[in-house]
């Protein structure tokens, strides 16, 4: 049985969701392995996009050897797991020392204003997770910016935000775009 989700329905993982059935397969051909609970952990997450605390318990019942505070653990141990629902690209604002003072926190504000979100949280389209983090280890090219593995230098001008941000949802489009001709010449 699933745990009741108790966050916003809409972000809700219900029990009758296929890629539990997916998970389940997974277990069933690592069952004997070692290091089981980090392999069906990081299983769900490429599934799922995260591993909320609903998962975890569904995976602590499926394995039946494994508690769900020890899988809580590890997911708070690891930085690899996402407890919360991520966007599709993750930008990170620099705010150590060196990025604060050459304007990090101007980026951080203009970033919140144009996708409408706080910090941690996913714009409304799902295209950004938005976070503030800790010293990127590149503080010659404060302040510094990254979208996933992206590195945006020296970003002292907050009018390029728009404009970087478009090339993510452009290249998103034409994703959608490819999905689509590649679904249509399967089906004919
Ligand atoms: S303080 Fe930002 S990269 Fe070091």
């Amino acid at each position: 049985m699933v745990e009741k989700c108790k966050v916003n329905r809409s972000e809700c993982i219900k029990p009758n969701d296929p890629r539990f059935k997916e998970l389940k397969a997974y277990i069933d051909s690592v069952r004997d392995q070692n290091g089981i609970n980090i392999m069906v952990l990081q299983e769900a997450q490429r599934l799922f996009g995260y591993v909320p605390l609903e998962v975890q318990k569904w995976i602590s019942l499926e394995l039946d050897t494994v508690s769900v505070g020890e899988l809580y653990g590890i997911t708070t141990f690891y930085s690899q797991f996402n407890l919360k629902k991520q966007g599709k690209h993750k930008i990170s604002v620099c705010l150590g020392t060196a990025c604060y003072v050459k304007g990090a926190q101007a980026i951080l504000e203009a970033l919140q204003q144009h996708l409408d979100v706080e910090v941690g949280g996913i714009s409304e389209d799902g295209m950004f997770t938005l976070e503030a983090t800790r010293c990127l280890g590149c503080c010659s090219l404060a302040p510094v910016m990254m979208i996933d593995n992206d590195v945006y230098a020296k970003l002292y001008d907050t009018k390029e935000i728009p404009e970087i941000l478009d090339k993510y949802y452009l290249e998103s489009e034409l994703d959608e775009e490819l999905e689509n001709v590649f679904e249509s010449e399967v089906d004919a």
